[in-house]
C-alpha cells in the first residue's frame, strides 16, 4: 500500500456546507440506518457514564489510596476501556485555553484555514475526511492535525500562526499532556503484572510518537443521519480527549449500547488504542466510540494521540503470553498499522480484529 495519493474527490468544508444554511444534508453524508445515532443509542436520563477517576491518588504517599487508586484504574480499563480522570496534572487553566485558540481558528475566514489544507501523504493540518476510498460516505466534521513528537517531525510553520498564541499554548499544552501520558503508562505497567517502565519502553522510550487531532463538528441540519465520527478505535496507544466543556456528542460502544459520555469538569477522556491491546495481549482492548452532532450547537474537541516510535515493531509481550494463552497478533510497527485507517477510514474494530491469529 502507499499513501503517496491526494484525495480522489474535491474537498468540501463541512463547515463551509453548514454555514451555507443548507436544510438537509448532501446524500454524501447520510449514513446507512444502522450506522445512524438513534440505533441502540443510550438515551435515558439516567444512563451510565464511564467511570471518573481521582488521579490524586497516584501522587499520594499514602500507599493504600495509590493502590485503590491503581486498582480503579485496573477496572476501568478491563471493563470499559474507557474512562475520565480529574487531578490528572494539566493546569485547568491551559485546557481551556487550547480549546480556545483552536476554536478561534476554526472561526477564521476560509482562506486562511485553506493555507493549511492537508493531503493524505501525512494528514498533518486541515482536513475534511479520513481515507481515500472515492465515493466513500464522509463523516459531519473537519479537523487539524499535527506532529508534536518525534521532535524531528515537530513543525511549527505546519501549525496555524493565528490565532498569535496558538503554537505556544499547543506546546505547553502538549508537554502537560505528554507528561500526564507517561503516568498513566506507568499505571497500566503495574496493572498487568509488568514493570512500570515496560510499555513506555516497548513504545521506545524518550522517542515516542505524539500528536493531536482537533476535530470541528459544525452544526448540522439532519443530526439524525449523520455521524461527527464513524465508530472507530483509535489506532495508537493511548488517546486523552479534551471535550467541549458545553456540548456532548462522544459515545462509546457498551455492548449492544451506545453510552453518551457526559464530560467532567476539567477532566480528561482516557481511552485505549489497538497498540496497547497488541501489546497486552487482550488483557486490556481498544473500544469503538463515535461522535453524534446536533443541530443548534457546534463541538469542538482536542484529540492528544500517545503512540509507539512509528518503525517499532510491536507485539504481544513475552511476559504476557503463555501457553494458555498464546500471542494473538503478529508484530507490526506503527507506520505499517496506520496505513489502513489512512486508506479506509474509520471502520470500527475491523483492523484489530482481522489481524487475530485463528
Ligand atoms: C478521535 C475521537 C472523539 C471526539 O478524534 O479519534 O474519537 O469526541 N474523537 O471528538
Ligand atoms: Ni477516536
Amino acid at each position: 500500500m502507499n499513501c503517496t495519493q491526494d484525495w480522489p474527490e474535491p474537498i468540501v468544508r463541512v463547515q463551509s456546507l453548514s454555514n451555507s444554511g443548507l436544510k438537509s444534508i448532501p446524500d454524501r453524508y447520510i449514513k446507512p440506518p444502522t450506522q445512524r445515532p438513534l440505533k441502540n443509542s443510550n438515551n435515558s436520563p439516567n444512563k451510565m457514564n464511564i467511570p471518573l477517576i481521582d488521579l490524586g491518588g497516584l501522587f499520594a504517599d499514602d500507599s493504600t489510596l495509590r493502590a485503590t487508586t491503581l486498582s480503579q484504574i485496573s477496572d476501568a480499563c478491563r471493563e470499559w476501556g474507557f474512562f475520565q480522570v480529574v487531578n490528572h496534572g494539566v493546569r485547568p487553566e491551559l485546557m481551556d485555553c487550547a480549546r480556545k485558540v483552536w476554536r478561534q481558528f476554526f472561526h477564521q475566514p476560509m482562506e486562511v484555514k485553506q493555507a493549511y489544507a492537508n493531503s493524505p501523504k501525512t494528514y498533518e493540518g486541515y482536513g475534511s475526511r479520513l481515507g481515500i476510498k472515492s465515493g466513500a460516505i464522509l463523516d459531519w466534521s473537519d479537523y487539524y492535525y499535527l506532529h508534536y513528537l518525534p521532535g524531528c517531525l515537530k513543525d511549527h510553520k505546519k501549525w496555524p500562526a493565528h490565532p498569535a498564541s496558538l503554537r505556544e499554548v499547543i506546546d505547553e499544552y502538549s508537554k502537560q499532556v505528554v507528561e500526564l501520558c507517561g503516568t498513566l503508562m506507568e499505571a497500566l505497567s503495574i496493572n498487568v503484572g509488568l514493570e512500570k517502565d515496560y510499555l513506555q519502553s516497548a513504545f521506545g522510550g524518550d522517542d515516542i510518537g505524539a500528536c493531536l487531532r482537533v476535530n470541528f463538528y459544525p452544526k448540522c441540519p439532519q443530526p439524525d443521519l449523520t455521524l461527527g465520527l464513524s465508530s472507530h478505535s483509535d489506532p495508537g496507544g493511548l488517546t486523552l480527549l479534551l471535550p467541549d466543556e458545553h456540548v456532548s456528542g462522544l459515545q462509546v460502544r457498551k455492548d449492544e449500547d451506545w453510552i453518551t459520555v457526559k464530560p467532567a469538569s476539567h477532566a480528561f477522556i482516557v481511552n485505549i488504542g489497538d497498540q496497547i491491546q497488541v501489546l497486552t495481549n487482550a488483557i486490556y482492548k481498544s473500544v469503538e466510540h463515535r461522535v453524534i452532532v446536533n443541530s443548534d450547537q457546534e463541538r469542538v474537541s482536542l484529540a492528544f494521540f500517545y503512540n509507539p516510535k512509528s518503525d517499532l515493531r510491536i507485539q504481544p509481550s513475552k511476559e504476557l503470553v503463555t501457553p494458555e494463552k498464546p500471542a494473538l497478533y503478529p508484530s507490526m510497527t506503527f507506520d505499517q498499522y496506520r496505513l489502513y485507517i489512512r486508506m479506509k477510514g474509520p471502520q470500527g474494530k475491523s483492523q484489530v480484529e482481522s489481524l487475530k491469529s485463528p
